[in-house]
Formats: C-alpha cells, sequence, structure tokens
C-alpha cells in the first residue's frame, strides 16, 4: 500500500469465536496486525477472478502441470500460446521428472482473454494442474502510482478442480 493513500477508519464487530480463529489464522500467515489482514482478504475478494470484468486489463501468471509423454499435448499447449502470443510475456519451462513439465506463463492482457487460454489449457488431457493468478495492470505496462509494485499488493488465483490431486 502506498504511504500517500488516506486511510479511513471503521469499527468492526466479530464474534468472540471468529476473531480468535482470525487472529490465529493471521498469526500463521505471519500479519502484525488485523489492519493489514483486512485489507489484503479485501483486495483478494477484489480481484476474485469470478468477479473481474472481462475487460479488466491484468497481468499475472498461468502455472501449468502436465504430463509431456501424453501423445501431441507439447504441440497442443505450444499451439495454443501461439494463439494468445499477444498476451503472453515470457514462459519458463521446468522439467520436473521423468514424466511431469511445469511451466509458467507470464500474461498480461484483457481478463476474458487471459480466462480463455487458461481454459484452453486446463480442458487437455494431461494437464492435472493449471493455475490462473493475475493482479490488476495497467494496459501500457505502467503500474498506479508510476513504481511497479508494492508490496502487499493483492492477487488471486483460480484452482482447476484437478488441482493438487495427481501428485
Ligand atoms: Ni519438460
Amino acid at each position: 500500500m502506498s504511504d500517500r493513500e488516506e486511510l479511513v477508519r471503521f469499527g468492526v464487530s466479530f464474534p468472540a469465536q471468529l476473531i480468535g480463529q482470525f487472529d490465529s489464522f493471521i498469526e500463521e500467515q505471519g500479519y502484525q496486525n488485523r489492519s493489514e489482514a483486512i485489507r489484503d482478504l479485501a483486495r483478494k475478494a477484489l480481484l476474485e477472478p469470478t468477479r473481474l470484468k472481462g475487460d479488466e486489463f491484468v497481468a499475472g501468471t498461468i502455472v501449468v502441470v502436465y504430463d509431456h509423454h501424453v501423445r501431441e499435448l507439447p504441440v497442443v499447449l505450444m499451439d495454443i500460446q501461439h494463439d494468445y502470443h499477444h498476451d503472453i510475456v515470457s514462459n519458463m519451462h521446468v522439467h520436473l521428472n521423468h514424466d511431469q513439465c511445469l511451466e509458467v506463463i507470464v500474461v498480461r492482457g484483457r481478463m476474458a482473454s487471459l480466462r480463455g487460454l487458461h481454459e484452453r489449457i486446463q480442458i487437455q488431457k494431461g494437464v492435472s494442474y493449471a493455475e490462473l493468478s493475475v493482479t490488476f495492470a495497467e494496459p501500457h505496462g505502467k503500474a498506479p502510482g508510476g513504481n511497479g509494485h508494492h508490496h502487499g499488493d493483492a492477487h488471486t488465483h483460480s484452482h482447476s478442480d484437478r488441482a493438487h490431486r495427481s501428485e
């Protein structure tokens, strides 16, 4: 959060049991106080992928795990990415083990387009994990306030149903 941002104070009432659970949760996460934790939760809620409008301009990653032995899959994934070359900034490929590849695709573009890309990757047979994570961006690569990235910028994840199950 920018130091120049004006802070607005407001009171929040929690049931005693809930605030106890919340305090334990935020302590595990490393938060020093409730305010910062609540701010991060609010940012995360605002960036929920299902809530973001299709014309919202965002930047983020698609993390993919797949089995490169599945017939045609590496070529299919390559073709899909070429279809979205305007939205893809960079790509990292890691050979996880004998069968599995991990790819991190850095994306920047309209939410609707990135959703389309994520969905096309996710539905391929042999893709065991596909996660789209985004944060707000400006169309010309200029961040609000002019300096790239603030610590604590909210981001969010959209997990495929198959996430984490097969490994
Ligand atoms: Ni590989």
